[in-house]
């Protein structure tokens, strides 16, 4: 239906409406196929280098247990261990890893040194988590949402906390390509990245979907079907935590601010979570929380981005 083949996955903003529905869609059919006991071997012979500049335990998992249901393999490669630690370019780390390998998954801080890697590489390049962009993440959620609303479109999703991070900026990019609205609150000065969020305002009036940016957390949630939070310190911001502690305690995922929420809305969080902080036990325990849906999602998202992206 649509060519994805040799592509990269950098940002959802790269992708269409039809284009994620069509992952989507594979998650879907992969999803029942692992669950039915269904080999699907699409990928019979494939490997998969994992480039990981920070810490993981979703990403790296689900790519390698996807990689191999999938029947191919994948190469965890620390940058600590491999030569790109020791200075050798992006550049050539691409051109080098082209020739093993089908594909190449990174966990990096900078954004634009992924960008440089897929500029190099002739083989697909897919982001595993940039400081600005968590886009294989929020296919999942895309996922997770459909199985439990039955639709994307016209659906309300609120994202409370740090705006200026990467998961925020990819749901940002992926609910108005779905036609979903989204609210964001976050504290002055944590307001998603401009150019992201014109750029999606310019979508959104494409597929009918707003995007509305607040500080105010009460404005935000109300009426929302979904409910989504995220760390208030990322990876590499740990110097910054006491500081962002006290910036982000009003915007806190909590029982009282969640009443204003639809009666049925779902709560999203990527984890890992810090429970008492961005969000209490009593929500991402409780009857709302689909938070562990959505981190197995992470696997059935990625074997799509991978089928759609490496198979012939
Ligand atoms: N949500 C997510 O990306 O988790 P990991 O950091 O464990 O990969
Ligand atoms: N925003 C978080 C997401 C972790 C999966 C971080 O970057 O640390």
């Amino acid at each position: 239906k649509y060519q994805l083949k040799s592509k990269d996955f950098l940002q959802l903003a790269d992708f269409s409406t039809g284009e994620i529905h069509y992952l989507l869609e594979v998650a879907q059919q992969l999803k029942a196929e692992q669950k039915q006991g269904i080999p699907h071997p699409y990928l019979t012979g494939k490997v998969l280098g994992m480039i990981f500049e920070k810490s993981s335990t979703r990403t790296r998992v689900s790519f390698e247990v996807g990689m191999l249901q999938l029947g191919g393999h994948a190469i965890f490669l620390s940058s600590k261990d491999i030569q790109l630690g020791r200075g050798e370019s992006i550049a050539d780390t691409a051109k080098v890893l082209s020739r093993y390998i089908d594909g190449i998954m990174i966990r990096a801080y900078s954004h634009e040194s992924v960008e440089e890697l897929a500029a190099h590489a002739t083989v697909p390049v897919i982001n595993g988590l940039t400081d600005l962009q968590h886009p294989a993440q929020v296919l999942a959620d895309l996922l997770t949402i459909l199985e439990h609303k039955g639709k994307l479109a016209g659906l309300k999703l609120c994202y409370i906390g740090d705006g200026n991070n990467n998961v925020a900026h990819s749901l940002i990019e992926g609910a108005v390509k779905v036609g979903m609205d989204i609210n964001i609150a976050s504290p002055p000065g944590y307001l998603p990245n401009g150019i992201i969020t014109e750029k999606a305002i310019a979508a959104g009036k494409l597929s009918g979907a707003t995007v509305t940016i607040t500080n105010d957390p009460i404005r935000a949630i109300k009426n929302a079907d979904v409910v989504v939070t995220d760390v208030w310190t990322s990876m590499g911001q740990e110097e910054e935590a006491a500081k962002r502690l006290k910036v982000f305690t009003p915007y806190q995922v909590n029982e009282e601010l969640c009443q204003q929420a639809n009666a049925d809305f779902i709560f999203l969080h990527c984890l890992p979570a810090h429970r008492g902080e961005e969000v209490t036990t009593g929500i991402i325990d409780g009857p709302h929380s689909v938070v562990f849906d959505e981190a197995e999602n992470r696997l059935h998202a990625q074997k799509a981005i991978l089928k759609l992206l490496l198979a012939e």
